[in-house]
């Protein structure tokens, strides 16, 4: 297959670009294009004539989205249903990347697919609404939901922990949002699955299981032997410009029709340890067993 992949410079796209070897994969980033410019889109589409785009490129900052309404909008909403257009015009399939954020994070169990939209920020409303226009300009696209994204190929929670962790006496993380972390490199092999198996509508893809920033926190740098206290603390005491949902678990039902199982985030998170230190990567073998 033919993939031509936008966002391909990205924390998500770096890890797609270095995994997906069995196709053939142009990887663009915004200085080969800004999905802003919608015949600039088209034009890159025409030229690489893919099978499939994979739209991983996106305004993530998400409290900078709160300050910048209109740009989180020209890129994550417009700029999708650019790339959206262009599929169409070109007979591609698309899989957009979203977002947990997507919800209002008030259910006490796993969200579900069809759950409503309820987005609480700017670039979960952006999000939300670039998942309706691009549904609506190509009814068969894929759009797959994920939360919590960490890898080496950029700016990531763990990193951070880890960084703050060698430096400072203790840590206070929030202990009162619950969600799913997801590394990178698993994300990878479910995307590339998803495509392989011609996936539509939406699809939650997270490792499994859940737990609060705290929790990861302290995983992290448990992993790694330091000695640094982590403290629970709770979001009112840390003043961030966007709110984040309190709780957004993705339920893996629509990714296990797939038969696509994605491996625990401890498990994750110990290989993406590895490969921080060791610089490779490592497969966890249930993934190797799925067809
Ligand atoms: N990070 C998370 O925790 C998380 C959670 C849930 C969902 N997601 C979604 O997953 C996807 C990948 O996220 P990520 O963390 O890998 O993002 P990221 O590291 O912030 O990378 C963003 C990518 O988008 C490109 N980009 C930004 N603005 C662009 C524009 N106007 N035109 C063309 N390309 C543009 C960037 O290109 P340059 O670097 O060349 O500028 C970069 O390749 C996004 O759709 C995001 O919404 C992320």
């Amino acid at each position: 297959m033919r993939i031509t992949m936008f966002g391909a410079t990205g924390l998500l796209g770096k890890t797609l670009m270095r995994e997906w070897s069995e196709d053939e994969v142009t990887g663009l980033g915004s200085t080969d294009g800004d999905i802003r410019d919608e015949k600039k889109v088209l034009a890159l589409v025409q030229r690489t004539h893919p099978d499939w785009i994979v739209l991983a490129a996106a305004y993530t900052d998400v409290d900078g989205c709160e300050t910048n309404r209109d740009f989180a909008f020209a890129v994550n909403c417009r700029g999708a249903v650019n790339v959206a257009r262009a599929a169409r015009q070109q007979g591609a399939r698309l899989l957009f990347l979203s977002t947990d954020y997507v919800f209002d994070g008030t259910k006490p169990s796993p969200y579900e697919t069809d759950d409503p939209r309820a987005p609480r920020s700017v670039y979960g409303q952006s999000k939300a609404e670039a998942e309706v226009q691009v549904g609506e300009t190509l009814p068969e696209c894929c759009i797959v939901r994920t939360s919590w994204l960490f890898g080496t190929g950029g700016k990531c929670f763990p990193d951070t922990i880890l960084k703050a962790a060698a430096t400072r006496p203790q840590l206070d993380v929030v202990g009162d949002q619950r969600g799913s972390p997801t590394y990178a490199a698993d994300l990878s092999r479910a995307i590339m699955q998803l495509c392989h198996k011609g996936a539509t509508g939406n699809v939650h893809a997270t490792n499994r299981g859940e737990c609060s920033w705290f929790e990861f926190a302290k995983e992290i740098v448990r992993g790694t032997g330091l000695q640094t206290p982590v403290r629970e603390t709770s979001s009112d005491r840390l003043v961030r410009a966007a709110e984040r949902p309190k709780y957004s678990v993705l339920s893996s039902a629509s990714l296990q029709k797939y038969g696509v199982i994605m491996p625990t985030w401890q498990d994750a998170l110990q290989r993406y340890l590895t490969e921080r230190k060791t610089g490779t990567t490592q497969t966890d073998s249930s993934l190797e067993r799925q067809g």
